[in-house]
């Protein structure tokens, strides 16, 4: 498979119209990049793809399954200082410079529940104390660094978001999706996914 770093995705995610080349590069680019190591026990890649994996087999429409593939690609879009385009102005969080990033392409319907996947786990804690009970006591400590559990208020604007159910649903995959040895398909079969959620 071809080698794609960041330079070279970014350009077709920027000016390139076709969205097959643009959903194919997608691929190729987790898969060059994706080898970075998460939590020491699975790669980026493996995690899109379980992630993925889960997305399909329980919700089954295409922006979700794009948005589960994708949802971690801030960890993944990084260049030199000199070559970051305007996307990346401030110091941003993953999730956010993955809707920079995405944002060309995609519409709210794959980036908001990316945009929520982290407040989505302070959601989640709020309003269910047996996933919180459940939570490591590292995923505890990141919790508290994090803001902690909501507010009443930060809880009501949260479900304000039009896509704030998504979002929950893609943390729980998210939670999810960290399976040591487990074996998964090839990133191309989420290709015509990541093609048809496409807006350009
Ligand atoms: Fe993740």
């Amino acid at each position: 498979m071809e080698q794609f770093d960041f330079e070279k995705i970014n350009e077709i995610v920027t000016y390139s119209k076709d969205k097959a080349e643009i959903a194919g590069a997608l691929c190729q680019f987790l898969k060059s990049v994706g080898s970075l190591h998460l939590d020491e026990i699975i790669t980026q890649y493996e995690h899109g793809i379980q992630t993925a994996v889960l997305a399909k087999k329980e919700a089954g429409n295409a922006s979700l399954i794009t948005a589960a593939l994708l949802h971690d690609i801030g960890h993944l879009v990084t260049g030199k200082e000199e070559e970051l385009p305007d996307f990346r102005e401030v110091d941003l969080e993953h999730e956010q410079i993955a809707v920079d990033f995405l944002k060309r392409i995609y519409p709210p319907a794959v980036l908001e529940p990316i945009r929520l996947h982290v407040d989505a786990k302070r959601y989640i804690c709020t309003v269910d104390q047996q996933y919180f009970d459940f939570l490591s006591p590292a995923s505890k400590n990141s919790l508290e660094l994090q803001g902690g559990r909501f507010s009443s208020l930060e809880k009501e604007l949260f479900e304000e978001n039009e896509f704030f159910r998504e979002a929950v649903l893609l943390r729980k995959w998210d939670d999810r999706a960290k399976v040591e040895n487990l074996e998964i398909p090839d990133i191309m079969e989420f290709k015509s996914y990541l093609e048809e959620s496409i807006i350009i």
